[in-house]
Protein backbone atom coordinates (compact mmCIF):
# COMPACT_ATOMS: atom_id res chain seq x y z
CA UNK A 1 0.00 0.00 0.00
CA UNK A 2 3.14 2.36 -0.17
CA UNK A 3 1.98 3.41 -3.47
CA UNK A 4 -1.37 5.09 -2.31
CA UNK A 5 0.25 8.24 -0.68
CA UNK A 6 2.20 8.72 -4.07
CA UNK A 7 -1.30 8.37 -5.91
CA UNK A 8 -2.80 10.69 -3.80
CA UNK A 9 0.29 13.40 -4.09
CA UNK A 10 0.48 12.94 -7.70
CA UNK A 11 1.34 17.24 -7.47
CA UNK A 12 2.75 19.29 -5.40
CA UNK A 13 3.77 22.69 -7.15
CA UNK A 14 7.20 24.83 -6.27
CA UNK A 15 5.29 27.51 -7.76
CA UNK A 16 1.58 27.48 -6.55
CA UNK A 17 2.58 29.81 -3.58
CA UNK A 18 1.45 27.32 -1.22
CA UNK A 19 4.24 25.28 0.92
CA UNK A 20 5.66 22.74 -0.28
CA UNK A 21 4.35 21.10 3.58
CA UNK A 22 1.19 22.47 3.70
CA UNK A 23 0.37 21.23 -0.37
CA UNK A 24 1.40 17.14 0.78
CA UNK A 25 -0.50 18.04 4.59
CA UNK A 26 -4.05 19.61 2.85
CA UNK A 27 -3.91 16.45 -0.01
CA UNK A 28 -3.19 13.88 2.46
CA UNK A 29 -6.09 15.45 4.98
CA UNK A 30 -8.64 15.50 2.26
CA UNK A 31 -7.55 11.84 0.83
CA UNK A 32 -8.19 10.51 4.41
CA UNK A 33 -10.66 12.53 5.28
CA UNK A 34 -12.99 11.34 1.88
CA UNK A 35 -12.06 7.73 2.39
CA UNK A 36 -9.27 7.33 -0.43
CA UNK A 37 -6.69 6.81 1.95
CA UNK A 38 -8.48 3.55 4.18
CA UNK A 39 -8.14 3.57 7.63
CA UNK A 40 -5.26 1.59 8.83
CA UNK A 41 -3.41 2.34 5.54
CA UNK A 42 -0.08 2.36 5.36
CA UNK A 43 1.67 5.00 3.90
CA UNK A 44 5.54 5.76 1.97
CA UNK A 45 8.06 6.59 4.67
CA UNK A 46 9.49 9.73 4.99
CA UNK A 47 12.11 9.38 2.81
CA UNK A 48 10.42 7.33 0.20
CA UNK A 49 7.85 9.90 -0.38
CA UNK A 50 10.42 12.75 -0.14
CA UNK A 51 12.20 10.91 -2.64
CA UNK A 52 9.27 10.79 -5.22
CA UNK A 53 8.06 13.69 -4.57
CA UNK A 54 11.24 15.65 -5.05
CA UNK A 55 10.87 17.30 -2.20
CA UNK A 56 13.34 17.57 1.19
CA UNK A 57 12.78 14.77 3.64
CA UNK A 58 12.13 17.59 6.35
CA UNK A 59 9.42 18.84 4.78
CA UNK A 60 7.50 15.21 4.34
CA UNK A 61 8.76 14.65 8.08
CA UNK A 62 6.79 17.98 9.07
CA UNK A 63 3.80 17.17 7.27
CA UNK A 64 3.54 13.39 8.71
CA UNK A 65 3.78 15.63 12.16
CA UNK A 66 0.90 17.33 11.80
CA UNK A 67 -1.28 15.02 10.37
CA UNK A 68 -0.69 13.01 13.43
CA UNK A 69 -0.66 15.79 15.90
CA UNK A 70 -4.28 16.41 14.42
CA UNK A 71 -5.25 12.47 14.70
CA UNK A 72 -5.29 11.64 10.92
CA UNK A 73 -1.85 9.59 11.25
CA UNK A 74 -0.24 7.54 13.58
CA UNK A 75 3.37 6.80 13.99
CA UNK A 76 5.32 5.16 15.58
CA UNK A 77 9.00 4.92 15.88
CA UNK A 78 10.67 2.39 13.79
CA UNK A 79 7.30 1.70 11.97
CA UNK A 80 5.36 2.59 9.32
CA UNK A 81 3.38 6.34 9.55
CA UNK A 82 -0.44 4.45 9.03
CA UNK A 83 -3.86 6.02 8.84
CA UNK A 84 -5.46 6.63 12.09
CA UNK A 85 -7.73 3.59 12.80
CA UNK A 86 -9.76 5.92 14.44
CA UNK A 87 -10.46 8.74 11.95
CA UNK A 88 -13.78 9.64 10.40
CA UNK A 89 -14.33 9.11 7.00
CA UNK A 90 -16.65 10.44 4.58
CA UNK A 91 -17.68 7.24 2.16
CA UNK A 92 -18.67 5.18 5.28
CA UNK A 93 -21.77 6.01 6.57
CA UNK A 94 -21.40 7.46 10.54
CA UNK A 95 -24.50 6.04 12.69
CA UNK A 96 -27.06 8.89 13.24
CA UNK A 97 -26.58 8.47 16.75
CA UNK A 98 -23.09 8.98 16.76
CA UNK A 99 -22.86 12.66 17.32
CA UNK A 100 -19.19 12.28 17.99
CA UNK A 101 -16.47 13.11 15.78
CA UNK A 102 -13.62 10.76 16.11
CA UNK A 103 -11.07 12.53 18.43
CA UNK A 104 -9.68 16.20 18.15
CA UNK A 105 -8.34 17.27 14.86
CA UNK A 106 -7.01 20.37 16.61
CA UNK A 107 -5.51 19.54 20.36
CA UNK A 108 -4.89 22.94 21.69
CA UNK A 109 -4.83 21.00 25.25
CA UNK A 110 -1.31 20.31 24.92
CA UNK A 111 1.32 22.59 26.30
CA UNK A 112 4.28 20.54 25.41
CA UNK A 113 6.68 22.57 22.36
CA UNK A 114 6.66 21.57 18.35
CA UNK A 115 7.22 17.65 19.13
CA UNK A 116 8.09 17.48 15.41
CA UNK A 117 10.69 19.96 15.46
CA UNK A 118 12.41 17.75 17.73
CA UNK A 119 16.50 18.55 17.11
CA UNK A 120 17.21 14.38 16.08
CA UNK A 121 19.99 14.78 14.26
CA UNK A 122 21.72 17.17 16.86
CA UNK A 123 20.21 15.06 19.83
CA UNK A 124 22.12 12.13 18.12
CA UNK A 125 25.25 13.23 17.44
CA UNK A 126 25.25 14.49 21.22
CA UNK A 127 24.37 10.73 22.63
CA UNK A 128 26.87 9.65 19.76
CA UNK A 129 29.85 12.26 21.62
CA UNK A 130 28.54 11.16 25.35
CA UNK A 131 29.02 7.72 24.41
CA UNK A 132 32.65 7.53 22.99
CA UNK A 133 34.19 10.29 25.19
CA UNK A 134 32.14 9.03 28.88
CA UNK A 135 35.11 6.88 30.64
CA UNK A 136 33.99 3.53 31.85
CA UNK A 137 33.63 4.82 35.74
CA UNK A 138 30.69 7.51 34.58
CA UNK A 139 28.69 4.00 33.71
CA UNK A 140 28.40 3.59 37.25
CA UNK A 141 25.25 4.91 39.58
CA UNK A 142 27.94 8.46 40.12
CA UNK A 143 26.35 10.99 42.68
CA UNK A 144 22.85 10.89 42.72
CA UNK A 145 22.89 14.72 42.30
CA UNK A 146 23.77 14.41 38.87
CA UNK A 147 27.05 14.11 36.42
CA UNK A 148 29.89 17.25 37.01
CA UNK A 149 29.69 17.74 33.07
CA UNK A 150 25.83 18.65 33.46
CA UNK A 151 25.91 20.56 36.40
CA UNK A 152 29.16 22.41 34.95
CA UNK A 153 27.47 23.32 31.56
CA UNK A 154 24.14 24.04 33.24
CA UNK A 155 25.48 26.94 35.59
CA UNK A 156 27.57 28.78 32.61
CA UNK A 157 23.65 28.35 30.53
CA UNK A 158 21.75 29.48 33.39
CA UNK A 159 24.05 32.36 34.34
CA UNK A 160 24.12 33.58 30.57
CA UNK A 161 20.38 33.06 29.59
CA UNK A 162 17.99 33.86 33.20
CA UNK A 163 21.00 35.59 35.02
CA UNK A 164 20.99 32.93 37.70
CA UNK A 165 23.89 32.74 40.68
CA UNK A 166 24.23 29.33 40.03
CA UNK A 167 27.56 27.74 41.03
CA UNK A 168 28.01 23.65 39.32
CA UNK A 169 27.65 22.45 43.07
CA UNK A 170 24.61 23.77 44.10
CA UNK A 171 22.98 22.18 40.93
CA UNK A 172 20.68 19.04 41.45
CA UNK A 173 19.92 17.31 37.89
CA UNK A 174 16.31 16.29 38.71
CA UNK A 175 14.42 14.28 36.27
CA UNK A 176 12.06 16.91 34.88
CA UNK A 177 10.18 19.89 37.14
CA UNK A 178 7.96 17.54 38.96
CA UNK A 179 10.47 15.28 40.49
CA UNK A 180 12.25 18.62 42.03
CA UNK A 181 9.23 20.01 42.90
CA UNK A 182 8.60 16.55 45.05
CA UNK A 183 12.10 16.75 46.62
CA UNK A 184 12.09 20.26 47.68
CA UNK A 185 8.94 19.48 49.46
CA UNK A 186 10.51 16.94 51.48
CA UNK A 187 13.21 18.70 52.21
CA UNK A 188 11.01 21.68 53.38
CA UNK A 189 9.64 19.13 55.45
CA UNK A 190 12.37 18.34 57.00
CA UNK A 191 13.77 21.49 57.81
CA UNK A 192 10.44 21.73 59.70
CA UNK A 193 7.86 23.93 57.75
CA UNK A 194 4.03 22.88 57.96
CA UNK A 195 2.46 25.48 55.49
CA UNK A 196 2.99 26.32 51.44
CA UNK A 197 1.71 28.72 49.86
CA UNK A 198 0.76 28.25 46.42
CA UNK A 199 -0.35 30.37 43.67
CA UNK A 200 -4.19 29.68 42.81
CA UNK A 201 -4.97 28.80 39.76
CA UNK A 202 -2.26 26.83 39.61
CA UNK A 203 -0.84 23.67 37.23
CA UNK A 204 -3.16 20.89 38.29
CA UNK A 205 -0.70 18.36 39.58
CA UNK A 206 0.91 20.77 42.11
CA UNK A 207 -1.42 20.79 45.85
CA UNK A 208 -1.42 17.24 45.76
CA UNK A 209 2.26 17.06 45.32
CA UNK A 210 2.45 19.44 48.30
CA UNK A 211 0.32 17.49 50.38
CA UNK A 212 2.15 14.49 49.61
CA UNK A 213 5.07 15.59 51.51
CA UNK A 214 2.67 16.10 54.96
CA UNK A 215 2.45 20.26 53.92
CA UNK A 216 -0.54 22.05 54.14
CA UNK A 217 -1.46 23.80 50.82
CA UNK A 218 -2.29 27.95 51.28
CA UNK A 219 -3.53 29.05 48.05
CA UNK A 220 -3.09 33.20 47.12
CA UNK A 221 -4.85 34.35 44.59
CA UNK A 222 -2.81 35.68 41.58
CA UNK A 223 -3.87 39.03 39.13
CA UNK A 224 -2.49 40.11 35.93
CA UNK A 225 0.45 41.29 37.84
CA UNK A 226 0.96 37.71 39.32
CA UNK A 227 0.94 36.10 43.20
CA UNK A 228 -1.30 38.43 45.22
CA UNK A 229 1.63 39.86 47.33
CA UNK A 230 -1.03 41.46 50.20
CA UNK A 231 -2.55 37.88 50.80
CA UNK A 232 0.42 36.60 50.94
CA UNK A 233 1.79 39.00 53.58
CA UNK A 234 -1.55 37.83 55.67
CA UNK A 235 -0.66 34.39 55.65
CA UNK A 236 0.88 31.68 57.52
CA UNK A 237 2.77 30.80 54.96
CA UNK A 238 6.69 29.43 55.72
CA UNK A 239 7.58 28.98 52.10
CA UNK A 240 5.92 30.16 48.49
CA UNK A 241 6.00 28.46 44.72
CA UNK A 242 5.62 31.10 41.98
CA UNK A 243 6.12 31.25 37.97
CA UNK A 244 7.15 34.74 38.19
CA UNK A 245 8.17 34.48 34.84
CA UNK A 246 4.92 33.49 33.08
CA UNK A 247 2.58 32.48 35.77
CA UNK A 248 0.89 29.10 35.21
CA UNK A 249 -1.90 28.83 33.67
CA UNK A 250 -3.00 32.56 33.20
CA UNK A 251 0.07 33.64 31.59
CA UNK A 252 0.74 37.17 33.92
CA UNK A 253 3.98 38.08 34.34
CA UNK A 254 5.11 39.08 37.68
CA UNK A 255 5.62 42.60 38.00
CA UNK A 256 8.81 44.98 39.44
CA UNK A 257 6.29 45.96 42.86
CA UNK A 258 5.25 42.00 43.19
CA UNK A 259 9.14 40.73 43.06
CA UNK A 260 9.94 43.08 45.47
CA UNK A 261 7.19 42.13 47.99
CA UNK A 262 7.63 38.19 47.20
CA UNK A 263 11.77 39.35 48.17
CA UNK A 264 10.60 41.34 51.21
CA UNK A 265 8.29 39.06 52.31
CA UNK A 266 10.90 35.87 52.40
CA UNK A 267 13.42 38.26 54.15
CA UNK A 268 10.97 39.18 56.74
CA UNK A 269 9.82 35.80 57.06
CA UNK A 270 12.83 33.63 56.99
CA UNK A 271 11.18 31.93 54.49
CA UNK A 272 12.12 29.82 50.69
CA UNK A 273 10.63 30.27 47.42
CA UNK A 274 10.42 27.60 44.65
CA UNK A 275 10.73 29.23 41.22
CA UNK A 276 8.94 27.51 38.93
CA UNK A 277 10.99 29.15 35.44
CA UNK A 278 8.97 26.34 33.29
CA UNK A 279 9.05 27.68 29.69
CA UNK A 280 10.79 31.56 30.39
CA UNK A 281 13.19 30.94 27.41
CA UNK A 282 10.42 31.60 25.67
CA UNK A 283 9.72 35.80 25.74
CA UNK A 284 8.40 37.16 21.83
CA UNK A 285 7.97 40.81 22.67
CA UNK A 286 11.08 41.91 24.85
CA UNK A 287 14.27 40.46 26.27
CA UNK A 288 13.27 37.78 28.70
CA UNK A 289 13.11 39.17 32.92
CA UNK A 290 15.64 37.35 34.55
CA UNK A 291 15.04 34.85 37.16
CA UNK A 292 13.76 35.97 40.59
CA UNK A 293 16.88 33.48 42.31
CA UNK A 294 19.48 35.91 41.15
CA UNK A 295 18.02 38.61 43.92
CA UNK A 296 17.88 36.37 46.62
CA UNK A 297 19.60 33.21 45.94
CA UNK A 298 19.96 32.60 49.68
CA UNK A 299 16.28 32.03 49.87
CA UNK A 300 15.20 30.79 46.23
CA UNK A 301 14.94 27.52 44.79
CA UNK A 302 15.40 27.95 41.15
CA UNK A 303 13.98 25.01 38.91
CA UNK A 304 13.86 24.25 35.36
CA UNK A 305 13.25 21.98 32.39
CA UNK A 306 14.10 20.89 29.40
CA UNK A 307 10.57 19.94 28.78
CA UNK A 308 9.54 23.46 27.24
CA UNK A 309 12.60 23.90 25.02
CA UNK A 310 13.00 20.09 23.44
CA UNK A 311 10.79 17.75 24.83
CA UNK A 312 8.28 16.32 27.55
CA UNK A 313 10.25 12.65 26.84
CA UNK A 314 13.68 13.73 27.93
CA UNK A 315 12.41 13.79 31.61
CA UNK A 316 15.23 16.45 32.57
CA UNK A 317 15.23 19.00 34.88
CA UNK A 318 17.34 20.88 37.30
CA UNK A 319 17.32 22.68 40.62
CA UNK A 320 19.59 25.03 41.96
CA UNK A 321 19.50 25.31 45.72
CA UNK A 322 19.99 27.49 48.48
CA UNK A 323 22.94 26.21 50.47
CA UNK A 324 20.86 25.71 53.61
CA UNK A 325 18.54 23.50 51.84
CA UNK A 326 21.23 21.48 49.65
CA UNK A 327 22.13 18.73 51.85
CA UNK A 328 18.49 17.75 52.33
CA UNK A 329 17.43 17.89 48.85
CA UNK A 330 20.28 16.02 47.58
CA UNK A 331 19.64 13.45 50.19
CA UNK A 332 16.02 13.11 49.13
CA UNK A 333 17.10 12.43 45.35
CA UNK A 334 19.40 9.79 46.90
CA UNK A 335 16.75 8.19 48.45
CA UNK A 336 14.21 8.63 45.74
CA UNK A 337 16.44 6.98 42.89
CA UNK A 338 19.80 7.28 43.05
CA UNK A 339 19.93 10.01 40.08
CA UNK A 340 18.54 10.68 36.62
CA UNK A 341 20.03 8.40 33.75
CA UNK A 342 23.64 9.74 33.33
CA UNK A 343 24.33 9.00 29.87
CA UNK A 344 21.33 11.36 28.42
CA UNK A 345 23.07 13.92 31.27
CA UNK A 346 26.54 14.10 29.19
CA UNK A 347 24.46 14.12 25.91
CA UNK A 348 22.75 17.36 26.99
CA UNK A 349 26.21 18.74 28.51
CA UNK A 350 27.54 17.88 24.96
CA UNK A 351 24.35 19.30 23.56
CA UNK A 352 24.74 22.85 25.67
CA UNK A 353 28.57 22.90 25.39
CA UNK A 354 28.03 22.88 21.10
CA UNK A 355 25.17 25.80 21.42
CA UNK A 356 23.11 23.90 20.00
CA UNK A 357 20.07 24.90 22.99
CA UNK A 358 20.66 28.31 21.68
CA UNK A 359 20.22 27.12 18.15
CA UNK A 360 17.49 25.07 18.83
CA UNK A 361 15.55 28.37 20.64
CA UNK A 362 16.63 31.03 18.30
CA UNK A 363 14.82 28.45 15.45
CA UNK A 364 11.90 27.91 17.91
CA UNK A 365 11.29 31.38 18.98
CA UNK A 366 9.99 32.71 15.98
CA UNK A 367 7.90 29.48 14.80
CA UNK A 368 6.35 29.76 17.87
CA UNK A 369 5.84 33.31 18.03
CA UNK A 370 4.05 33.30 14.16
CA UNK A 371 1.80 30.64 15.67
CA UNK A 372 0.85 32.95 18.52
CA UNK A 373 0.51 35.75 16.04
CA UNK A 374 -1.60 33.54 13.75
CA UNK A 375 -4.07 32.32 17.34
CA UNK A 376 -4.41 36.09 17.67
CA UNK A 377 -5.09 37.13 14.55
CA UNK A 378 -8.30 33.87 14.56
CA UNK A 379 -9.11 34.83 17.97
CA UNK A 380 -9.37 38.77 16.99
CA UNK A 381 -11.51 37.21 13.75
CA UNK A 382 -13.62 34.72 15.07
CA UNK A 383 -13.77 35.73 18.89
CA UNK A 384 -13.66 39.28 18.82
CA UNK A 385 -15.47 39.82 22.70
CA UNK A 386 -12.90 37.50 24.53
CA UNK A 387 -9.94 38.82 25.89
CA UNK A 388 -6.42 37.46 25.69
CA UNK A 389 -4.14 37.13 28.39
CA UNK A 390 -0.76 35.90 28.57
CA UNK A 391 0.85 35.98 25.00
CA UNK A 392 3.99 37.80 25.62
CA UNK A 393 5.42 34.30 26.78
CA UNK A 394 5.18 30.75 26.84
CA UNK A 395 3.46 28.19 24.52
CA UNK A 396 -0.15 29.33 25.17
CA UNK A 397 -2.06 32.11 25.58
CA UNK A 398 -5.69 32.07 28.08
CA UNK A 399 -8.97 33.37 26.64
CA UNK A 400 -11.42 35.24 28.95
CA UNK A 401 -14.95 35.08 27.89
CA UNK A 402 -17.95 36.37 29.41
CA UNK A 403 -19.31 35.54 32.57
CA UNK A 404 -22.52 34.53 31.12
CA UNK A 405 -20.66 31.72 28.84
CA UNK A 406 -20.89 28.18 29.93
CA UNK A 407 -17.65 26.80 29.93
CA UNK A 408 -18.20 23.58 29.90
CA UNK A 409 -20.67 23.59 27.55
CA UNK A 410 -18.57 25.31 25.48
CA UNK A 411 -15.98 22.62 25.72
CA UNK A 412 -18.00 19.95 25.11
CA UNK A 413 -19.83 21.69 22.37
CA UNK A 414 -16.05 22.21 20.56
CA UNK A 415 -14.98 18.79 21.25
CA UNK A 416 -17.94 16.89 18.93
CA UNK A 417 -16.54 19.74 16.31
CA UNK A 418 -13.00 17.90 16.55
CA UNK A 419 -11.57 20.65 18.54
CA UNK A 420 -9.97 20.08 22.62
CA UNK A 421 -9.24 22.92 24.79
CA UNK A 422 -8.86 23.18 28.31
CA UNK A 423 -10.53 25.16 30.64
CA UNK A 424 -8.88 27.63 33.56
CA UNK A 425 -11.49 25.92 36.23
CA UNK A 426 -9.71 22.61 35.64
CA UNK A 427 -6.35 24.48 37.94
CA UNK A 428 -8.28 26.45 40.27
CA UNK A 429 -7.54 25.35 44.45
CA UNK A 430 -10.18 28.29 46.01
CA UNK A 431 -10.68 30.67 44.48
CA UNK A 432 -13.02 30.84 41.35
CA UNK A 433 -11.65 32.24 38.05
CA UNK A 434 -14.14 33.66 35.25
CA UNK A 435 -15.00 31.52 32.25
CA UNK A 436 -11.33 31.25 30.93
CA UNK A 437 -10.10 28.61 27.96
CA UNK A 438 -6.32 27.60 27.72
CA UNK A 439 -4.91 27.20 24.60
CA UNK A 440 -1.62 25.53 23.75
CA UNK A 441 -0.36 26.59 20.27
CA UNK A 442 3.09 25.79 19.81
CA UNK A 443 2.44 21.92 18.77
CA UNK A 444 0.19 23.16 16.35
CA UNK A 445 0.74 23.93 13.05
CA UNK A 446 -0.66 27.41 11.60
CA UNK A 447 -3.31 26.12 9.09
CA UNK A 448 -4.71 23.66 12.08
CA UNK A 449 -4.70 26.95 15.04
CA UNK A 450 -7.17 29.13 12.01
CA UNK A 451 -9.63 26.25 11.33
CA UNK A 452 -9.45 25.36 14.84
CA UNK A 453 -10.16 28.76 16.16
CA UNK A 454 -13.16 29.02 13.76
CA UNK A 455 -14.20 25.94 14.77
CA UNK A 456 -13.91 27.12 18.40
CA UNK A 457 -16.09 30.34 17.84
CA UNK A 458 -18.72 28.40 15.82
CA UNK A 459 -18.47 26.27 19.59
CA UNK A 460 -19.24 28.95 21.40
CA UNK A 461 -21.42 30.66 19.59
CA UNK A 462 -23.82 27.96 19.16
CA UNK A 463 -23.69 26.95 22.80
CA UNK A 464 -24.90 30.35 23.53
CA UNK A 465 -27.79 30.15 20.97
CA UNK A 466 -29.18 26.48 23.19
CA UNK A 467 -28.30 28.58 26.21
CA UNK A 468 -30.88 31.47 25.45
CA UNK A 469 -33.17 28.94 23.87
CA UNK A 470 -33.17 26.83 27.22
CA UNK A 471 -33.96 30.26 28.87
CA UNK A 472 -36.80 31.48 27.25
C1 LIG B 1 3.73 25.00 35.52
C2 LIG B 1 4.61 23.92 34.99
N1 LIG B 1 5.82 23.76 35.51
C3 LIG B 1 6.67 22.81 35.06
C4 LIG B 1 6.31 21.96 34.04
C5 LIG B 1 7.29 20.93 33.54
O1 LIG B 1 7.32 19.80 34.29
P1 LIG B 1 8.36 18.64 33.93
O2 LIG B 1 9.72 19.26 33.88
O3 LIG B 1 8.24 17.65 35.03
O4 LIG B 1 7.97 18.06 32.61
C6 LIG B 1 5.05 22.06 33.48
C7 LIG B 1 4.65 21.13 32.41
O5 LIG B 1 3.61 21.16 31.86
C8 LIG B 1 4.18 23.07 33.96
O6 LIG B 1 2.96 23.24 33.43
Amino acid sequence: LTSSAVEVLASVSRASGVTLRRQIEDQLRHAIRDGTLKRGARLASTRDLARQLGVSRPVVIEAYAQLAAEGYLEIRQGASPRVSRVVGQSREPTPASVSVTSGPHVDFRTRSPDLSAFPRTAWLRSLRNALSSMPNEELDYGEAHGTDALRRALAEYLGRVRGLVAEPDRIVIVSGFAQGRALVCRALAKAGVKRVAIEDPCQTALPGAVRRAGLTVVPIPVDSDGIRVDVLERSDAQAVFVTPAHQFPTGAVMSGERRAGVLAWLRDRKAIALEDDYDAEFRYDRAPVGALQALEPGRIVYGGTASKTLAPALRLGWLVVPPALLKTVAAAQRQSDWGVARIEQHAFADFLIRGELDRHLRRQRGVYRARRDTLLAALAKHLPEATVFGISAGLHACVVLPETDDILAIQAEAARRGVAVAAQNENRVRFKTPPTLLLGYANIGEASIRVGIKELAAAVRATRTRRRAALT
